[in-house]
């Protein structure tokens, strides 16, 4: 038992509960619970907080758990509309200029998508949406080609769900991955990505409507980029004048991560490059960092 003085203060049980965390045996998890200790105290004292409202609070959480399940996660999603997950990416990834920089992964990624051919389609269905080829060099940061890269893509089609939030879409529509010719360039064809609203019916949209803020995230394409020898980097491609790119509900858009998608309807370019129009293209050169990814990171949703 912690002793306490007869006049004890708030000050004395956040000092009483630090000190009741320094026999943990685990260095990096008896400095996660001090400093949660010492930040959520301070956000008590700060606020005021009434037992009511940690009531609340505890209910909020209670709640996120039971809307939870293979592909939803809310806990992440409570993080991401608060920026938490964004403030967490800036810190641990940082990048040289002109690296291809991270961003969030998201709740949706699902691990071991299938494998399509240099050129092929991402999408497993059709009408998903307008065509979109994306395409360019995977580089690394002295601007030589990278062998072996691979590149690992998802998104929602034009209707705005991902595959395994949706069941009228075919397991692992609109994911794949691919390996990078040797000189690096890689192309695949999937829709041009749009914006879409993350779910609002849990605590996240909870927190959305308390400040009358909208639940759109940029169009984007997710993807991963590895390859040996550099660093992997989880991150998102978005598109040249998408009108949520400055108000992204998880606050997930850096300027070097938007591609122009130029649009094509000529009988020349559908020729060309052997589809109807319309279509589009995007180009874009994922610069690579020498080194080892530092941490894997583990999340993967499954299809509910
Ligand atoms: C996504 O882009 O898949 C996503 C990211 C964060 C929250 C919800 C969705
Ligand atoms: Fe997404």
């Amino acid at each position: 038992m912690q002793s306490v003085s007869p006049k004890t203060t708030a000050a004395d049980i956040t000092e009483a509960a630090l000190r009741s965390f320094d026999g943990a045996p685990n260095p990096r998890i008896k400095l996660l619970l001090q400093a949660a200790v010492r930040h959520l105290h301070a956000f008590a004292t700060e606020t005021n907080l009434t037992a009511n409202e940690l009531i609340e609070l505890a209910e909020i959480l209670t709640a996120a758990g039971q809307i939870s399940d293979a592909s939803r996660h809310e806990f992440l999603l409570m993080s991401d509309v608060m920026g938490l997950t964004m403030v967490v990416d800036y810190n641990t990834n940082k990048k040289p200029d002109g690296a291809f920089e991270s961003s969030v992964l998201g709740p949706f990624y699902r691990a071991d998508a299938p494998w399509i051919e240099l050129g092929g389609d991402i999408c497993r269905q059709s009408d998903m949406g307008t065509p979109a080829l994306i395409s360019g060099r995977v580089l690394s940061i002295d601007g030589s080609p990278v062998r072996d890269a691979v590149l690992d893509i998802w998104q929602t089609p034009a209707n705005g769900m991902y595959e395994n939030t949706d069941p009228s879409q075919v397991d692992f529509n609109c994911r794949g991955r691919l390996r990078a010719a040797d000189d690096g360039s890689y192309r695949f064809w999937t829709v041009k990505p749009v914006p879409y609203p993350i779910p609002k019916d849990g605590p996240a949209g909870l927190i959305l409507n308390a400040a009358k803020r909208h639940n759109m995230r940029a169009a984007h394409v997710h993807v991963i980029v590895e390859a040996p020898g550099h660093e992997k980097v989880i991150s998102e491609l978005f598109v040249n004048g998408d009108p949520y790119l400055g108000s992204d509900a998880v606050f997930g858009v850096k300027n070097s991560l938007i591609a122009n998608f130029v649009l094509h309807e000529s009988a020349d370019d559908a020729e060309k490059y052997g589809r109807p129009v319309p279509f589009f293209t995007a180009n874009y050169d994922f610069v690579l960092v020498p080194g080892e990814a530092p941490e894997e990171v583990k999340f993967s949703a499954g299809r509910a």
